[in-house]
C-alpha cells in the first residue's frame, strides 16, 4: 500500500514534462539532420511553416503527411520538378501550385531526410541514388 502512494507523484511527473520531451526530441532532430534543416529554413518554410503544419487549405502538412509517407521518390521528384492539381493529404483536399525548387540531388536528399523524420514523422530516409533518379 505504501509502495503504491510514492509511486503517484512519479507518475504525475512524468506525464507533465510531454510537451519538454517533444521539444527536445524535435531540437535533437535538428542537430542530426542540420544539413536538411538548413535547406528547409532557406526553401520551404515560408509555405510549409516552422512546424511543418503548413497553412490550412493552402499549404498542405508535413508533419504527419499521409502523402508524404507514402513514397519517399514521389516526393523527391516533386521537390525538383514541382507539383500542380488536385492532392489529398490527411483527407483534405488542396489544389495549388508548388514550384520547383532549385536544389541539388544531396540538398533534396538533406531536406527530405529532414521532413521525413521531423515533428514526429516516423518516415526513415531516402538515399543519394533514389533521390538521382527523379532528378531527370
Ligand atoms: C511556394 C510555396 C511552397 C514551397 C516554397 C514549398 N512547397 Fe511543398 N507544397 C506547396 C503546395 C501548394 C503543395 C500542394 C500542391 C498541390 O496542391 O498540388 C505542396 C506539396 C508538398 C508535398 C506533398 C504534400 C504533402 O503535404 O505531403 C511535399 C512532400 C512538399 N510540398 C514538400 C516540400 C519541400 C520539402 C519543400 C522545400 C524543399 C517545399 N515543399 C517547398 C507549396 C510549397
Amino acid at each position: 500500500m505504501h509502495r503504491i502512494l510514492y509511486l503517484v507523484p512519479l507518475f504525475m511527473f512524468s506525464c507533465g514534462g510531454e510537451t519538454d520531451t517533444e521539444t527536445d526530441l524535435q531540437a535533437e532532430i535538428d542537430e542530426k539532420y542540420a544539413a536538411g534543416k538548413a535547406v528547409y529554413d532557406k526553401s520551404c518554410i515560408s509555405c510549409h511553416q516552422s512546424d511543418g503544419l503548413g497553412m490550412e487549405g493552402v499549404f498542405p502538412p508535413l508533419a504527419g503527411s499521409d502523402y508524404l509517407l507514402y513514397d519517399k521518390s514521389r516526393a523527391a521528384y516533386q521537390v525538383f520538378h514541382g507539383l500542380k492539381g488536385e492532392i489529398t493529404v490527411n483527407g483534405e483536399t488542396y489544389d495549388g501550385i508548388m514550384p520547383p525548387q532549385e536544389l541539388s540531388a544531396e540538398e533534396v536528399r538533406d531536406v527530405l531526410n529532414y521532413v521525413l523524420n521531423s515533428w514526429g514523422n516516423d518516415g526513415g530516409e531516402i538515399t543519394l541514388e533514389e533521390v538521382q533518379k527523379e532528378q531527370l
